[in-house]
């Protein structure tokens, strides 16, 4: 589809636009829902309470519609959730030819986009990112769902939702911890990418409204790049799970610690902190490179402690990784900046080692 711009909004992709402000946020929103019988909507009480509560954004859109309202947090990913959410659907009327709009972070439209993906068999859903990092990830690439059993992203679909609007303004609420969590996967897109896309981020996160829309434009068009070309992960797109693999294992670990959770981009922090190791170690990463963004990382990220972590405890949880096939552990590695590898295979040891290394520099 031709790219159509206009003076509220900029089309990134065939389903993504960014909006220059409220008013073009809802007059897109009032273009789209008509065209539905019934219309749900689905934040959490965080969002509700600050960014639905000061924009005033659901008097302005709908005055019918129906809202759900989850606990922020993780735990809200799950399939008990996602029951309740289907059973208020149906007691609230809502069929196949009902839209949803989840509003929020990536629990909501990871949460919202799942039970939408399967309720009635399917219906269609718009993503409102409100956080930095639903922004450029987690609402754009149509991966949705739940948690299972402390093991994160166990259960979910494929599933892209009709439209994601993005309104930069929005992060003037977040706060700060929650920024730099986002910027994780800016930075993982930047690696990825290499050149301009490094020196845009070289500086740390950027303090400057604009200059903060202008990477969140260029993270999203580059996620997009990567999914359009390989939706269902079956090759190319296993690069954007750079940092993640040793990062879910971290960000499992936080949750039965009996300490205050990482966030998902302060564990994809420190899992890049191990794929930059083990990029030097078997990949022919330069020393160099992998020494200059250790540090960056260790210092624009304040990465909470380690509370009791082992490299034994995170190999645990390795184990589900969906990417590992058999025993092996498969990573995403640099060859040089811009140039991964995916699918590399390594023996647990290794990681293990690295994995160590890691909880030393952090504890
Ligand atoms: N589907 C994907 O491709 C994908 C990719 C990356 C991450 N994820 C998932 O996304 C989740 C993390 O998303 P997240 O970092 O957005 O966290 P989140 O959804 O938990 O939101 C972070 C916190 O900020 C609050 N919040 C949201 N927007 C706000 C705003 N504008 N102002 C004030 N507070 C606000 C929320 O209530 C929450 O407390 C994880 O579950 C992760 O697994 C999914």
């Amino acid at each position: 589809m031709a790219l159509q711009n206009s003076n509220f909004m900029i089309r990134l992709s065939d389903n993504v636009l960014m909006v220059n402000d409220m008013a073009g946020l809802v007059s897109r929103l009032r273009r789209r829902i008509p065209g539905f019988a019934s219309v749900g909507v689905l934040t959490d009480r965080n969002v509700e309470e600050t960014v639905i509560e000061q924009t005033g954004l659901l008097q302005k859109i709908s005055s019918s519609a129906h809202m759900s309202v989850v606990k922020p947090g993780e735990a809200s990913k799950s399939l008990t959730v996602v029951e309740q959410l289907s059973q208020e659907w149906l007691e609230a009327g809502m069929d196949r030819n009902s839209l949803i709009i989840n509003i929020g972070g990536g629990v909501v439209s990871d949460l919202g986009g799942f039970a939408a993906s399967i309720f009635k068999r399917g219906i269609r859903f718009i993503n409102i990112p409100t956080t930095l990092l639903s922004m450029i990830d987690a609402s754009v690439g149509g991966k949705t769902g739940v948690n299972l059993g402390g093991a994160k992203n166990q259960i979910g679909t494929f599933s892209r939702a009709d439209e994601v609007i993005i309104w930069t303004g929005f992060l003037k609420w977040l706060p700060s911890r929650e920024l730099k969590s986002g910027f994780a996967e800016c930075l993982k897109h930047a690696f990825l990418q290499g050149g301009e896309a490094l020196r845009l981020v070289n500086h740390g996160l950027p303090a400057d409204p604009a200059t903060l829309a202008s990477l969140v434009e260029a993270s999203v068009k580059f996620k997009d790049s990567v999914v359009n070309a390989d939706l269902y992960e079956i090759g190319q797109r296993k690069i954007l799970n750079f940092g993640h693999t040793v990062g879910h294992a971290f960000e499992s670990a936080s949750l039965l610690a009996n300490a205050e959770p990482w966030l998902h981009g302060e564990a994809v922090a420190a899992g890049m902190l191990v794929a930059l190791r083990l990029s030097v170690r078997v990949a022919g990463l330069s020393p160099d490179f992998a020494a200059k963004w250790e540090e960056f990382i260790l210092n624009n990220f304040s990465i909470p402690k380690t509370c009791g972590m082992t490299s034994m405890s995170l190999m645990q949880f390795l184990r589900y990784d969906k990417k590992n096939v058999g025993n092996s552990l498969r990573f995403v590695l640099l060859k040089e900046p811009g140039m991964p590898l995916f699918d590399q295979e390594i023996a647990a040891e290794s990681v293990r080692e690295e994995v160590e290394l890691v909880l030393s520099l952090l504890s």
